[in-house]
Order: structure tokens, then sequence, then C-alpha cells
């Protein structure tokens, strides 16, 4: 049998405009609107665990109503749905997203097949062992670590009475992942990748809740001082820009992706050109004093999240003239280039990745690497940060085609990138600075001479 319960201690007040507002530690408030005390005598019965059955008999709605109800307190993580044996409790599930698959009716027969859903993640979450939904968040804790043997057990397609056997308290576990949509019918497997499904839950609002880190350290890491070795960029003359530019209209009808590049090679003073109209800081700004959540931060051509402007740009150079072939990070607030490494094994292997996909139609002159320092996102963004640095690498890619076609150059970005190879060309760990997107640039053909 599964029980419904109150998750925790929570309080429970009469609070107009929502009528009711459950606060408890360690959660945001949740507001329900309870107009004729149906919501309030639910929760009332649920200070004792009760099943959907008592529930019904304690609390005479009207079947559909009240079911409705008891979902929408599972979904608002006010309630948590359990299983427990003789010995005490099995394993509870806690809801985290409007979209929750309850299933309460679920229980699979003993002689029926069953296997674990390919969205179901066996973790540590904190010091507890649970089982988590990649699709909604759902989280099933197991109260005995034993049960991880049950869970292990439906891997393969197995018969229930079987695999519940695993453990004691097996045959409650099963019953509750089925009613969370955790153990299915075994049937073939279409959907989307659980990684990706897990990504994009853990990342946007109301899927599941999210983490958001307390704003701290912030502020925007001060310019780098020059290293002496540095290579400072030819400046464009961007009062003339503006005249002799062609107009944005010209420029987004006109941009292509371009595979095919001139014999010639791009000059240092584009390369120049293109960064410092892309990339450069244009601007630094303090924080306000007077507003504690506010940070010192940079301007840039470019949008990105908050400001952060996590991305860096990391130039492979095998072909510009004036440029020595080799790997290099532009730094922004100089308007310089610092070497990274001049070994041509690791350039060779990045160049070559790009040149294999853009269908080998020539071997690109320069790749620009988009690499996050993700730790500053996440800081400021907790769970929402990948995505949000994949959305500020979109803005970074577009920002390079449309500039590049601006200055008659070619741009292709790179959908298939090795955070591999750029890891080892730049020595840096990918787990603090890693590479996100990438896109080529170059002359175009008909600029040989
Ligand atoms: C994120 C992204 C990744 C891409 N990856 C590749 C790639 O690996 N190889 C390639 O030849 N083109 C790649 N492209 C270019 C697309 O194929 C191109 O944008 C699309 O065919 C439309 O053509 P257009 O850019 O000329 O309008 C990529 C484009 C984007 C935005």
């Amino acid at each position: 049998m599964l029980t419904l319960r109150l998750d925790g201690a929570l309080t429970v007040d009469n609070e107009p405009p929502a009528d009711l507002l459950i606060t408890g530690k360690d959660r945001d408030p949740v507001a329900l609107h309870d107009a004729d005390g149906s919501v309030a005598a639910v929760l009332g019965a649920l200070r004792r665990p009760s099943t959907w059955q008592q529930l019904h008999e304690q609390v005479p709605l009207g079947e559909g109503k009240l079911d409705v109800l008891i979902r929408r307190l599972l979904v608002t993580g006010v309630v948590t749905l359990g299983c427990a044996d003789e010995h005490g409790d099995v394993a509870t599930a806690r809801f985290r997203s409007r979209l929750a698959d309850v299933r309460p009716d679920a229980a699979p027969a003993g002689d029926q097949l069953v296997q674990l859903s390919p969205y179901a993640l066996l973790r540590r979450l904190d010091d507890r062992a649970v089982v988590e939904s990649a699709h909604d968040g759902t989280i099933v804790e197991l109260h005995r670590p034993a049960l991880a043997a049950v869970v292990a057990g439906l891997c393969a397609p197995a018969v229930a009475a079987a695999a519940a056997g695993h453990a004691p308290g097996g045959e409650q576990l099963l019953r509750l992942l089925a009613a969370v949509g955790l153990v299915i019918a075994p049937g073939p497997e279409t959907g989307r990748p659980p990684h990706a499904v897990w990504t994009h839950t853990r990342s946007r609002n109301g899927l599941v809740e999210l983490r958001t880190v307390a704003p701290g350290a912030l502020d925007e890491p001060p310019a780098e001082p020059a290293a002496g070795t540095d290579i400072a960029l030819p400046v464009p003359d961007l009062a003339a820009l503006r005249r002799t530019d062609p107009p944005l209209a010209e420029v987004m009808e006109t941009r292509r992706s371009v595979r095919r590049f001139g014999g010639t090679p791009l000059t240092l003073t584009q390369l120049g050109e293109l960064l410092h109209r892309v990339a450069r800081v244009q601007q630094r700004l303090p924080a306000d004093p007077a507003d504690d959540r506010s940070y010192a931060f940079t301007l840039r051509p470019a949008p990105s999240a908050g400001a952060m402007h996590e991305l860096d740009h990391y130039l492979t150079i095998r072909a510009c003239e004036g440029l020595a072939p080799g790997v290099y990070r532009y730094l922004p607030d100089r308007h310089a280039l610092a070497v990274v490494n001049r070994d041509p094994v690791p350039l060779v292997r990045l160049i070559n990745a790009a040149y294999l996909a853009l269908n080998r139609v020539s071997v690109p002159q320069v790749l620009i690497s988009l690499a996050a320092r993700g730790d500053r996102t996440t800081r400021k963004y907790g769970d929402l940060a990948y995505s949000l640095t994949l959305r500020n690498a979109g803005v970074a890619l577009q920002s390079v085609y449309l500039c590049a076609t601006a200055m008659g150059l070619g741009a292709c970005a790179v959908g298939s990138g090795d955070a591999a190879d750029f890891a080892e060309a730049t020595g840096l760990d990918p787990a603090e600075v890693s590479a996100v997107a990438e896109i080529v640039v170059g002359s175009l053909p008909g600029e040989d001479v």
C-alpha cells in the first residue's frame, strides 16, 4: 500500500489572498487556494500517514475532486508518497514538478514483465541513496541501502515477483517506482538520451525546483596585466567602419556558412578587427556600493547573461598573415593575444577536426574555440548556468558570423568540437575551463591574389 503524508514539519496558515500558505524549513513557501476548506481538511488528515483509500473515507469529497487535489499536493511537494513493510519505511517519493508522472494505480502484477526506465538514475543525494527521474526530477529515497539491489535487478526485463525478491521491501519499492513512472513495461526505447533530458530538466524552471546559489565573488576579474610577450592586435577605425560597413539588412540577408576558403589567408589586421568588433571589453563598470547584490562587470559588443562574460575566445591559427601558427587566447581588455601553445601537434589535431566537420572542403585558416569558465556562471546562476553558457555561446557564434560577413570574410560554426583536443592544446582542466562551441573563419576564395 502506498501512503500519503505531509512532507516534514510544515506550517499551514490561513493567509489571503491565496487562502493557505504552507511553509517549512529549507523549502519555498507554497500558496494554495482553498475556497471551500477541502485543502485544509486533506492537509489535516495527512498529519498522519494515510493510504489513498483511507483518505477517501476521511475526506469524502467525491472521487474525482479528491484525486485532483491529492495530485496537486503531491506535485507541489507538500505531500509525499511512500511505502512501508512490517519493518518500517521502505522508500519515499518526493515530486518536484507540476508535470510529474503520478500513477498510484500502476501496481505491477507478480507475473508481469517490468524494467527500470532508462530515465532512472540511482545516485547519492547528500547522504541518502535515491532513484531520480531525469524526466521530471521525482526523487525516490531508499530508506534501506540494500534496496539498491532491487533497482539494479530491474536493469534487465524481469518478472515483477522475481525482481522484487532481491531485498526485503522489494515488492513495496517496485510498486512505488511504478507509481512514479520509474518502472515500466519493457519496450522499444526511442526517446531522447537520458543525459539530454536530465540536462534540460535540471536547467529549466518549472520542470524541477532549481538550486540557485547565493551570489558571491561575482566581480569580473581585473584586466590581466601585460605579460610582455603578448601580441598587440591592430585596432580598427570604428568611425570609418560606421560609414563603410554594409547595412545590417544586407549582412543579415547575405550571411551564409562558408566552408570553402581562399588560398591567401586572412591578415592580422582582419583578425584584430574581427575580435575587436565581437569580443573586446568596451567598458568596465564597478559594483554599486548601495546594492550588495551588485558586482563589477564589463560590457562587450555581444550580450551575455548577467554580463558574466564567462566565455573566452581561443584562436587556433593555421594560416594568418602576420601571425605565427599556434594556439592563442584573446585578451579582451587589452585587445591582444597571449600565446598558449606553439606545438604543431595539438594545433593540427584541432584544425583537422574542424576540416572533417566542414565536409573536408578546405583546410580552415583560423578556428575560434569558445571556452567557458563554468564556475563563474554557476556562482551566479546555480543549476541554470550550463544552459545559459550554451545560449551565450550561440550569441557569440552569431556575432562572429555577422561580423565576418560584414568584413567580407567567411565563417562556419563547427558542431562537433572536441573538448579533449582543446584541453590538450591549452593545458586547461576541462572541469574548470572547457570548450563549448567552435567557429572557423577565413578569407573568401574570390579574395585570392
Ligand atoms: C551550432 C552550429 C553548428 C554547426 N556545425 C556545422 C558543422 O559541424 N559542419 C558544417 O559544415 N556546418 C555546420 N554549421 C553550419 C550549418 O550547417 C548552416 O548554418 C546551415 O546549413 C544553414 O546554412 P547557412 O548558415 O549558410 O544559412 C553549424 C551551424 C551552427 C549554428
